[in-house]
């Protein structure tokens, strides 16, 4: 192709819009530019809505069954969620049971069932609950735990809000 042929008009059927390819480019960004906004504002949209997100589903949550359950052994316990929150179904010597939440009310640490104390405990800074109430019996929790309905039935049990 000689210096020429580059200078010579096109014939007005192969002419191309001056601007349609800068229009090309110009919409090529843009939508690169709203996918990057769109990955970095989906995150933060997420991280942002969490927390009503969470309160949400944990009002939603009415009960929660689980299967088998009710062979639990005397004198030992069960950690399951609740609401997407840690919680405990025990079943004490006595044949009584109590499901209570397992985050304990000090700083939010996940609280165990303490068969050599007897006791719920608190592993983050020595916090103990009473394993039938949940009353908070020693150390710093300043509230007792919340405790739920437990229905024991054959083959589950229901754990409901009280
Ligand atoms: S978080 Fe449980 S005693 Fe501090």
């Amino acid at each position: 192709m000689s210096k020429a042929d580059l200078n010579t008009p096109r014939p007005p059927d192969e002419a191309v819009p001056p601007l349609s390819r800068r229009k090309f480019v110009k919409a090529g960004m843009a939508a690169a530019g709203a996918a990057y906004a769109a990955a970095l504002g989906y995150p933060l949209f997420r991280y942002l809505a969490t927390p009503a997100e969470r309160a949400a589903a944990l009002a939603a949550v009415k009960e929660v069954t689980l299967a088998d359950a009710d062979k639990l052994p005397r004198e030992s316990a069960l950690m399951f969620k609740f609401a997407g929150r840690p919680a405990l179904l025990l079943h004490h010597a006595d044949d009584t049971w109590t499901a209570l939440t397992a985050v304990c009310t000090h700083l939010g640490c996940t609280v165990q069932f303490d068969k050599d104390r007897k006791a719920i405990y608190c592993a983050c800074h020595g916090g103990m609950y009473n394993p039938k109430t949940g009353a908070n019996i020693s150390g710093p929790p300043p509230k007792p735990l919340l405790v739920f309905k437990a229905q024991i039935l054959p083959g589950k049990v229901v754990i409901s809000r009280a």
